[in-house]
């Protein structure tokens, strides 16, 4: 019998869990409390209970596998998880204090300062345009721009200390996903990422086309927050490089397994993040990577209305049901879609990945994709929308 993994939580992260651990050949198990979440589809077995009430079953589905991983972030599910996994003798992928220190951004921003790594300036020595976040919350929720005083008020009231108050910084959004364990750090590849006018990240795009030594920059940040972390497990770390190339600033960091990015690094560089963290906590070494030739990826997500179709963000296919995987779906070398195969396309959605030699042909792919979407459910295609002052890195990709 193959090995299994237990992934807990099916949304956009258990999605990202499930494609991996699939690839990777697991067994997938899915626990879930929704009666038909998005990663149902993608898992082999698929169990809808709540680790906070269904504990025994809990363990008895952990037991059956080789390792848990949880892929939420509700603090008191989590400690059930990481308390639940013990009792069961199994491996759970997670490091509950690495992900402590990163889940408040006030409180991560301070340790950004202690370890010395570059940061957008905060209220109120920042300038407007300000960026105001949630200092709880994730997947861009509460997030927007402010450009005056006024603006400021309406959007976080009077007690500002539930709220993150930045600089906006200007230029390209990058990821980078990093493995940590002993005090050593792996750095995957460096994604693109670019966000719809709700500060939601509609694509990811490999390779970035940063350059060496901006990467190295990148990776000695990400060496840094590994230490600081004393991180078992994974971490992302999010930076923007501002348009003249001048400065690097992070953004955000979570020590948990993050969407999308690591499914675009499978497909450009070969590496799977689900496989390598199972060798962290299942055979307790932290894997070496070998830097592959970088193929062009773009992964995108695109949501129907009615007669339309636009580029939009990933928290709107968080709800989506009847999920299933596609192989050359309309010239995309995968699809996650729900999308009937005739008739209207309405409320539907699709995330089309494109893998080719380089980014220009993948992006010649991506539109030929989007064109017979159109056609074939007679919609038209919205124009898209970035948010203030960020770089449009697929509308630069030249056609070669
Ligand atoms: N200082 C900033 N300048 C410009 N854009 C920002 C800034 N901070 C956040 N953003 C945008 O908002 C998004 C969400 O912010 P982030 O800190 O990642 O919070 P979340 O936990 O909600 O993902 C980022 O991915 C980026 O697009
Ligand atoms: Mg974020």
């Amino acid at each position: 019998m193959r090995e299994g993994i237990c992934i807990v939580g099916g949304k956009l992260q258990g999605m990202e869990a499930a494609y991996l651990a699939g690839k990777a050949g697991y067994e997938v198990m899915l626990i879930d409390k929704a009666p038909e979440p998005p990663a149902a589809a993608l898992a082999d077995e698929f169990y809808r209970m709540d680790v906070l009430k269904d504990l025994e079953a809990t363990k008895t589905a952990f037991r059956r596998a080789a390792a848990v991983l949880p892929a939420l972030e509700d603090e008191a599910a989590l400690a059930t998880i990481v308390r639940a996994s013990r009792k069961a003798g199994v491996p759970c992928m997670h490091d509950e204090g690495a992900f402590l220190k990163t889940s408040r951004k006030d409180a991560f921003s301070e340790l950004c300062r202690v370890w010395g790594l570059p940061q957008p300036a905060r209220y109120p020595m920042a300038k407007f345009p300000m960026i105001v976040k949630p200092v709880v919350g994730s997947g861009s929720r509460g997030v927007a721009l402010v450009r005056n005083r006024a603006e400021m008020q309406n959007a976080v009231g009077e007690d500002s200390s539930k709220w993150m108050i930045q600089e906006c910084v200007n230029g390209i959004f990058l990821s980078l996903e990093l493995l940590g364990m002993n005090g050593e750090a792996m750095p995957f590849q460096v994604t693109c990422l670019e966000f719809d006018e709700t500060y939601g990240c509609k694509r990811v795009l490999a390779p970035s086309g940063i350059g060496d030594g901006i990467r190295d920059r990148i990776e000695e940040i990400g060496d840094k927050l590994v230490k600081g972390l004393d991180l078992k497990g994974v971490t992302d770390l999010q930076v923007a490089l501002r348009s003249d190339n001048s400065s690097l600033d992070v953004i955000e960091a979570n020590a948990r397994l993050p969407s999308q990015t690591p499914t675009v690094v499978f497909h450009s560089a070969g590496e799977n993040l689900v496989a390598l963290l199972a060798d962290i906590f299942i055979n307790s070494r932290l894997p070496k990577i070998n830097k592959h030739q970088e193929k062009g990826v773009i992964y995108q997500h695109l949501l129907f209305g009615d007669g339309t179709v636009r580029v939009a963000a990933e928290h709107n296919i968080a709800h989506a049901t009847g999920l299933r995987i596609e192989t050359n779906f309309h010239g995309a070398d995968e699809a996650i879609t729900n999308l009937p195969q005739e008739g209207s396309a309405k409320g539907y959605v699709a995330t089309l990945i494109i893998v080719d030699s380089d980014l220009s042909r993948a992006k010649i792919r991506m539109e030929e994709a989007t064109e017979s979407l159109c056609e074939h459910y007679k919609v038209f295609r919205n124009e898209e929308r970035s948010p203030f002052g960020m770089t449009r890195v697929y509308d630069k990709i030249e056609k070669r």
